[in-house]
């Protein structure tokens, strides 16, 4: 009998024998209670061991960069889009119109929206229905997602990142990191939502390296000691946070941005030298990635950089164990990764 009916009984009939009543388990000994949620890591996930410090030579980074030659430049059409969708005065109708430049772009905005649409019962006829019904957010991640891969081959067979997840887990965190920079106040949540996108942009380079032993990324028996991040810099001279940032500044991107895709890794209670609303931009995305990789887990042995509470605190916001509850950030990334084509996984217990 549940604890509420007992009470209503007891309650109502005051003189029922107790025997009458059935006998009432302590709480303790009930089963299927739901355990309060520690913030472990959901499985196939553990917390990233520190690693030691470490820094490139100019020689080593020149090395990174020759090495990024070979990628294609960003179309300057490219960066048109993504200026007209960071405007304050762009509208639904003039980012249609830029996109409606693209046919591949328009087609796939009209197709996700009438996808993410089918309640409504009508088909979403013109991409400026579709751009206002997806919002600015989405369709920015649909761009940038399309163009990175017109450019960096997509993989989805096991040899390295795989791209689609990536993108997946991608346009989750440029959600949550405009969402949380918003929420915090006083910074840039255009800034942080771009970040989001191209935050493991690196990752993409990565794959398209010519040759490049991916496969060691993921060893059998990996040593505990050693993260991924470590691993990169062994087997490509630097690890995708740098690689990224290198290929941002190549494609000549706002140094702000490269910026934090270099820094997207570093411990969150490490020195910055960056101004205040980059650096909000960057906790932002940090934040984010980490609350994403809660729902979804995105590649084999994934790990998750710890979240200290002066980085929730410098954002004005409540500790990671709460934020990791937060119905509002949950509801946004689910939404988002569902839109994407990801499976959520609600958080689950440590492996
Ligand atoms: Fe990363």
């Amino acid at each position: 009998m549940p604890h509420f009916l007992h009470n209503l009984l007891s309650h109502l009939f005051p003189r029922t024998p107790r025997s009458f009543l059935p006998s009432r388990k302590p709480i303790a000994e009930k089963e299927n209670l739901p355990t309060p949620f520690d913030g472990a890591p959901p499985l196939g996930a553990r917390f990233r061991p520190r690693s030691p410090s470490y820094s490139l030579s100019l020689a080593q980074m020149e090395e990174v960069s020759r090495g990024l030659r070979q990628i294609p430049p960003l179309p300057q059409g490219a960066l048109l889009v993504m200026q007209e969708l960071d405007s304050e005065t762009a509208s639904a109708a003039s980012v249609a119109q830029v996109i409606a430049r693209e046919p591949v772009m328009a087609a796939s905005v009209l197709r996700i929206a009438n996808s993410a649409a089918l309640g409504l019962r009508r088909e979403i006829a013109n991409v400026s229905e579709a751009v206002a019904y997806l919002g600015f957010s989405t369709t920015k991640g649909l761009f940038l997602r399309l163009k990175m891969e017109s450019i960096l081959p997509r993989v989805t067979t096991g040899r390295g990142y795989d791209s689609d997840k990536l993108w997946i887990h991608s346009m989750a965190v440029a959600q949550a990191a405009e969402e949380i920079s918003r929420r915090s106040g006083g910074g840039d949540p255009q800034l942080a939502l771009t970040a989001g996108l191209l935050h493991d942009i690196g990752k993409l380079a990565i794959n398209a390296k010519q040759d490049a032993p991916l496969s060691k990324l993921w060893p059998e028996n990996p040593d505990p000691t050693e993260t991924i991040i470590d691993r990169e810099r062994k087997l490509f001279g630097a690890d995708h946070a740098f690689i990224g940032a290198a290929l941002a500044t190549e494609w000549k991107l706002p140094k702000d941005l490269c910026e934090i895709i270099r820094l997207h890794h570093l411990p969150a209670d490490q020195p910055i030298d960056l101004a205040p609303a980059p650096r909000k931009a960057l906790l932002s995305v940090y934040l984010a990635n980490q609350l994403v990789k809660y729902r979804h887990v995105y590649c084999p042995n994934m790990e998750i950089d710890e979240v200290p509470d002066s980085l929730t605190t410098e954002l004005h916001l409540p500790n990671w164990i709460t934020l990791l509850q937060d119905p509002r950030l949950t509801t946004l990334i689910d939404r988002t990764l569902q839109l994407s084509g990801g499976d959520t996984a609600t958080p689950a217990k440590a492996a």
